[in-house]
């Protein structure tokens, strides 16, 4: 019975693929790769991250960190989508926000044109909460434009979406939720008016392609510094300097981001706000 049924021969990728077996020995060469690539220091939270390692490796047909840091270089879709899992992208309209008002205030009265810089801008909460504060206090849309980066393709994408949570609006004004927001379902869809003034970037900020943004009269850069070693804090802090139109161009980092002053910035502080320009 059956005799005329005969097993379909193995090809000779199936038997090699079929031969690999999982060695995940050294979760270090990764995670120090991924460090030289985007900066980012992972300290004592390592075991939690090589258990992510291995889940992303089994989802990538990868059999060890040595084939996942080879891949790493060679194979951008991998650094790509290594880069989306293991950044932490927490944001919300209105963040640390007295620093926004503060530099909203100095935009009215000068009254001139102005290029503003979220690196990094995650899911774009921060750069459209500076351009709301903006237009709420009449500065006009052709004065305005706002560029945002980010290291993770999948919040980029988000930002252009511009679709919210509750949770991501909640030190926002009903004032500025009614005029700026439109209720979609659960969700809060940001107005195209507001939109239009933001451009999204994929880009890491070690990448030279940084320099082709142009200069900016402020740059934010909050919560991103706080995931590096002294070192690279200070090559971050100097590369972003160097995107200052010029002496006056004011920088805002977060309150956790570095301890001492950066010797490439001078310290202000205003109103109870504290701000740098560059040297
Ligand atoms: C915690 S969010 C901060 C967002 C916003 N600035 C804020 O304060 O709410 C940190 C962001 O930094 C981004 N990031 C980390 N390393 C980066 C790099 N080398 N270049 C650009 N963005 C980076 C992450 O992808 C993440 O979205």
């Amino acid at each position: 019975m059956f005799s005329w049924f005969k097993p379909k021969k193995k090809s000779v990728v199936e038997r090699v693929i079929e031969k690999k077996v999982e060695n995940f020995q050294n979760p270090r060469m990764v995670l120090e790769r991924f460090t030289a690539i985007t900066g980012i220091h992972f300290n004592q939270k390592e075991s939690i991250t090589a258990s992510k390692l291995i889940n992303f490796c089994r989802n990538h047909s990868l059999y060890s960190f040595e084939e996942l840091s080879h891949a790493m270089v060679n194979n951008q879709k991998i650094l790509e989508a290594l880069i989306n899992m293991l950044t932490v992208n927490e944001t919300y309209f209105f963040r640390e926000s007295r620093q926004i008002f503060y530099l909203v205030e100095k935009i009215v009265l000068s009254q001139k044109a102005v290029r503003i810089l979220c690196a990094p801008g995650s899911t774009g909460e921060e750069p459209y909460s500076i351009v709301m504060a903006l237009l709420d206090r009449d500065v006009s849309p052709d004065r305005i434009e706002v560029v945002s980066l980010d290291i993770n393709s999948d919040v980029v994408a988000l930002a252009n979406k511009g679709l919210y949570s509750a949770r991501s609006l909640h030190k926002t004004s009903p004032h500025l939720q009614v005029k700026y927001f439109a209720k979609e379902g659960e969700m809060f869809k940001i107005s195209d008016e507001i939109k239009n003034l933001v451009s999204f970037h994929t880009l890491n900020i070690f990448d030279d392609a940084l320099f082709a943004l142009g200069s900016f009269d402020a740059i934010f850069s909050r919560n991103m510094l706080i995931y590096f070693d002294e070192p690279t804090v200070l090559r971050a802090v100097e590369r972003l300097s160097r995107l200052a139109k010029d002496r006056q161009s004011l920088l805002f980092f977060g309150h956790a981001d570095f301890v001492k002053t950066p010797s490439v910035l001078v310290e202000h502080y205003e109103e109870g706000v504290k701000f740098y320009t560059p040297h």
